[in-house]
């Protein structure tokens, strides 16, 4: 079962593209949190939390390009936040190498998806109207 989910109300930025990756990144934080219930070992989960580094990245680039491109005014709030974010998730992998208290895993695992889901839907959702106007969908 699902345990983050992405969710219409809560999340929608009102740009199809955000909204997929947004969720890409729900699914990665569900799959990193089922791998450690399950007590995959410690290379399967190594690659899950690479996979959410590479592609929190990958997403927060993309949306980094879009503001800029049109120009958004809080561009510098989300450069700001989306660095905070990037730095939280590699400290996550450093953790991660160096411990092995899996309650520390998941306490971090919910530290992510909470710290994502908040930032989107507190600062993401203030571009959807400024893009929406410049027809970005
Ligand atoms: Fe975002
Ligand atoms: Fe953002």
């Amino acid at each position: 079962m699902n345990k983050f989910v992405w969710n219409k109300m809560k999340h929608d930025v009102k740009v199809e593209k955000l909204n997929d990756q947004h969720k890409m990144l729900f699914d990665i934080l569900d799959k990193l949190y089922n791998a450690m219930e399950d007590k995959s070992d410690k290379n399967a989960l190594a690659k899950v939390i690479d996979e959410l580094i590479l592609y929190s990245k990958e997403h927060l680039m993309t949306e980094e390009a879009l503001l800029e491109k049109y120009n958004y005014p809080g561009i510098a709030q989300q450069k700001e936040q989306h660095k905070i974010f990037i730095e939280k998730v590699q400290h996550f992998r450093e953790e991660f190498v160096t411990n092995n208290n899996f309650m520390l895993y998941f306490n971090m695992a919910v530290f992510l998806k909470n710290w994502i889901a908040n930032h989107i839907q507190e600062i993401d959702r203030l571009y959807s109207d400024f893009l929406n106007e410049r027809g970005v969908y």
